[in-house]
């Protein structure tokens, strides 16, 4: 945070404010459905994404929210979030299609991506998509190229503002030395400019993202205040008038009860109070907008597993060790293999007995050890439900047939209370239409 600047002022959300099942909707979710299964409330999800909204809008009444469809492009999700409002960001061709086949208009998504081809670029041109956030020189060429025969979108430019979140490693993206956009500090952020205004490219203007998860975010703050003087150091020398600054997604959520993200209502506020310290006597006044995913969708979202398993074995870490096996693991949820999240386990059916710690694994091949020491009641045994909260987004989004397991089913609990499918489980013929056994082979 620079001199000067106004300190987040750190107000934590204090409600517990993560869907849950009761146990009548698990047990007919399982029912219907079946195990593994994830879960999305419609209503929980249009409030968070309306709450973010009026919270930007009161903060910077020039604002736009886009969802990060990354977290979660089921389609249906994504028609939520636009019919929200929403605008889309795409991190790939896929995303994109995944928006158009929602219903999402193009001209309402953003395409990202520090690789993106020119095979990529050229859908996007041809489908009219609305924004595309450039990430490096090469990919200015190929634009300036396609926009010789095709309407060129408004273009914005991805900065690496050279700020340090704290978060896991493998979701910090805003510091130095990133393979993500142009770095503010070596002056390749300066040179993307004056090459895009060469060329005559439609730039509005500059974007961040700095990191995911962010129970802290002053470095997001910090990357919206650089982003600002970025833009006001290149109205001075360029002439450049900034219309839009994207501050990227990162607000963290409360996957388990150490985890106390900001709410926000006080993370807009300051975020958007530093902005316009940065931009005040320029004359600047850009639209916001910001693109969270984990932040609208994590919350509104749950696993259903059901227990296999139950045994007791020796351990040196804990003298004995019960693990609970569930219906499914790294391939449905790969975040605790990968970054080793933590996430909230609650049992579905009520007991009086007191907790104990379960290990909670999966049914891969390698331990994966989804939860380590989860408090649940004594009692908990085979056939047994639980939910894991907190698993709306980078869970479906991630999902992988390791080991040749279908990939779960996602249910949808209507704002009526009624139950829809938003997306059925893999068949058995999906899986092997890929692929062919040459020739020879058996
Ligand atoms: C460019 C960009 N925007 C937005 C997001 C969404 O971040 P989050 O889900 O933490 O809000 C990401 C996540 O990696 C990202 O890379």
């Amino acid at each position: 945070m620079l001199p000067g600047t106004l300190l987040p002022m750190i107000s934590p959300e204090t409600v517990d404010s993560r869907f849950k099942l009761d146990e009548k909707q698990a047990e007919s979710l399982a029912q219907q459905f079946g195990t593994p299964l994830y879960v999305i409330d419609e209503a929980h999800f249009r409030h968070r994404i309306r709450r973010y909204i009026a919270a930007f809008q009161a903060a910077w009444p020039h604002s736009e929210l886009t969802y990060a469809s990354k977290a979660n492009s089921t389609l249906g999700v994504l028609a939520i979030a636009a019919s929200e409002g929403c605008l889309i960001d795409a991190a790939s061709e896929g995303e994109f299609r995944a928006a158009l086949a929602a219903g999402v208009p193009a001209g309402r998504c953003h395409l990202h991506g520090n690789n993106k081809s020119q095979k990529e670029l050229a859908f996007a041109f041809e489908n009219g998509i609305g924004q595309i956030v450039l990430d490096n020189f090469g990919e200015i060429e190929l634009v300036a190229d396609l926009a010789k025969s095709n309407p060129c979108p408004e273009l914005v430019l991805r900065l690496a503002p050279g700020v340090d979140p704290v978060t896991h490693a493998k979701i910090s993206t805003g510091q130095a030395d990133t393979k993500f956009g142009f770095n503010l500090t070596d002056g390749a952020a300066e040179k993307a400019l004056v090459r895009c205004l060469e060329l005559g490219l439609p730039v509005v203007g500059f974007h961040c993202h700095v990191g995911s998860q962010l129970l802290d975010p002053e470095a997001q703050i910090s990357g919206g205040e650089l982003l600002a003087e970025f833009a006001a150091r290149m109205l001075r020398e360029h002439q450049f008038e900034t219309r839009i600054l994207n501050v990227g997604g990162g607000l963290g959520v409360h996957y388990t009860d150490s985890d106390n993200p900001m709410d926000v209502e006080s993370y807009c506020q300051n975020l958007c109070a530093a902005i316009e310290q940065a931009l005040q006597g320029t004359g600047l006044a850009p639209k916001l907008t910001q693109e969270p995913g984990r932040s609208l969708i994590a919350e509104s979202g749950v696993t259903l597993y059901q227990v296999g398993v139950r045994k007791t074995v020796p351990s040196q870490k804990f003298g004995t060790r019960t693990y609970l096996a569930v219906d499914g693991g790294l391939s449905d949820n790969p975040r605790p293999v990968m970054y080793g999240s933590k996430y909230t386990v609650v049992p579905i059916r009520p007991s009086t007995e007191e907790n104990q710690a379960f290990t909670i694994s999966g049914k891969h091949c390698e331990t994966d050890m989804l939860f380590e020491q989860v408090p649940l009641p004594a009692d908990i045994s085979e056939g047994d439900l639980v939910q894991v909260l907190c698993t709306g987004a980078y869970n479906s989004s991630m999902a992988s047939n390791y080991n040749r397991y279908p990939r779960p089913c996602t249910a949808l609990i209507r704002s009526s209370g009624e139950f829809a499918l938003l997306q059925r489980q893999d068949t058995w013929d999906e899986m092997f239409t890929r692929e062919s056994v040459p020739a020879g082979l058996q």
